[in-house]
């Protein structure tokens, strides 16, 4: 049997950051209760004419790049819960701004932050039947909670796309897995709401209840145990979360270096969603000095409602040349921090809802922006490279002239 995994993988988040230590301020909070608390640094915030369509370009053209054949991808997996049509797959608008080819299969997949896990593991057994294909998986989203709600310190936002094949060169999926699905009403959105509704202490309280379950599930039908993992990925909505989930699990076995390298990451960006478990394995890998090939890493999947997964992949020798190291610690180290009244005023920027032409302004948004909206149809186009670079915080908030 093939060997089917992760070949690529890049992570993308917005170039605009707030640090917790001033929301903490302007929330009359203590700072050390987002820092220690929460073990979050800093929440990525999207600014107008970013959404999940151009935060998923951005990760994806990266992945592309040195990918001779596009005619290989006959399917485009795009996990969201951060939807922005009923009915049309936010992947084909990224399918148009890869130009991938015609021949392709695209769908969106929802499941809070899980359906990233779903399209991973609805891919292998295509990729086991088609070895000279190859999956585009995407995860993008954009946590809102809503201003001064409790929530509101675990937002963020990013994308992660990953090319799925058989014989990967990054990570091959081992096929066991435990699984668990339960209904419950712990974080949800109604059609007819912008932010999430969340019963907090609940949610956090079922992701350590299920990850037993999962992970108990795992072990039994691989027989394996701690000891068999050299590290471990969590979804990740607060890293504090994913410290006591581990300890949980492993009480005194527990330790911080098994999670610390993966949790660097989010520790930046905050919630992700479907991302969040994808850029945890993205900071392991480039945070990690140790040559990591061979090694097995164990996968928490949570998504509220709630589907929860176990499941575990080996890094493959050579991984090292299929990392994007560099682009995501420029992005990081490049961001603009924002003010407080700048995040509130990214946060409440209105999309036209009447079919009247709304033109965008010009933020940073990586290669890819949402220039218009007109007629309830969204134009993207991709970013002219002068404007599109990485630029630190001396840099104006937004282009003073628009980008056509
Ligand atoms: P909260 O009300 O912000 O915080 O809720 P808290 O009052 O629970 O305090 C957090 C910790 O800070 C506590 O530590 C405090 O003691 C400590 P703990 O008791 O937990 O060890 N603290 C301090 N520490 C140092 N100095 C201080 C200080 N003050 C207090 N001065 C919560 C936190 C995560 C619940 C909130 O942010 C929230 O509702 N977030 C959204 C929901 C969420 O993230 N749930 C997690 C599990 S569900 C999930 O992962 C799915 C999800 O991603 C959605 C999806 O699937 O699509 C959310």
């Amino acid at each position: 049997m093939y060997k089917v995994g992760i070949d690529k993988m890049a992570l993308y988040t917005s170039h605009y950051a707030l640090p917790l230590q001033i929301l903490a301020e302007a929330r009359g909070v203590d700072p050390n209760k987002y820092r220690t608390g929460l073990g979050q640094h800093m929440m990525a915030v999207s600014p107008p004419g970013e959404d999940i369509v151009t935060m998923a370009a951005n990760a994806a053209i990266e992945v592309l790049k040195d990918v001779s054949s596009l005619d290989e991808i006959e399917m485009l997996l795009f996990a969201t819960e951060s939807g922005i049509d009923y009915s049309k797959a936010a992947g084909i608008y990224v399918h148009a701004l890869l130009g991938l080819s015609p021949r392709c299969r695209v769908v969106e997949l929802k499941q809070a932050c899980y359906s990233a896990t779903a399209g991973l593991q609805l891919a292998l057994p295509y990729l086991r039947e088609n070895p000279t294909k190859k999956v585009l998986l995407i995860a993008s989203d954009i946590a809102r909670y809503g201003l001064g709600s409790s929530g509101e310190s675990s937002q963020g936002c990013g994308a992660v796309a990953m090319l799925l094949s058989a014989n990967p060169r990054l990570l091959a999926l081992e096929p066991e897995y435990g699984v668990v699905t339960e209904h419950i009403m712990d974080f949800w959105r109604p059609h007819y709401l912008q932010e999430a509704l969340v019963d907090g202490k609940y949610s956090s309280k079922m992701y350590l209840t299920l990850l037993e379950k999962a992970w108990q599930q795992y072990c039994l039908l691989s027989g394996r145990s701690l000891a068999d993992h050299a590290f471990y990925c969590y979804h990740t909505p607060v890293p504090r979360l994913v410290e006591k989930a581990h300890q949980h699990l492993f009480k005194t076995q527990a330790s911080i270096h098994h999670i610390e390298a993966g949790l660097l990451y989010n520790r930046e960006i905050g919630n992700s969603y479907t991302a969040a478990l994808y850029i945890c394995l993205a900071s392991l890998l480039d945070n990690t000095s140790d040559d990591l090939a061979q090694k097995r890493i164990g996968f928490y999947s949570y998504g509220s409602g709630a589907v929860a997964e176990y499941f575990s992949g080996v890094i493959q020798p050579g991984y090292q040349k299929m990392l994007h190291t560099a682009f995501h610690q420029q992005l990081l180290a490049g961001r603009q921090i924002l003010s407080y009244q700048e995040y509130v005023d990214f946060y409440q920027f209105k999309y036209t809802e009447d079919g009247s032409c709304q033109t965008m302004p010009s933020y940073r948004t990586g290669l890819f922006r949402l220039s218009q909206i007109e007629q309830h149809k969204r134009s993207y186009e991709r970013v002219p490279p002068c404007l599109s670079v990485v630029e630190g915080n001396d840099a104006p908030l937004m282009y003073k002239e628009a980008v056509r």
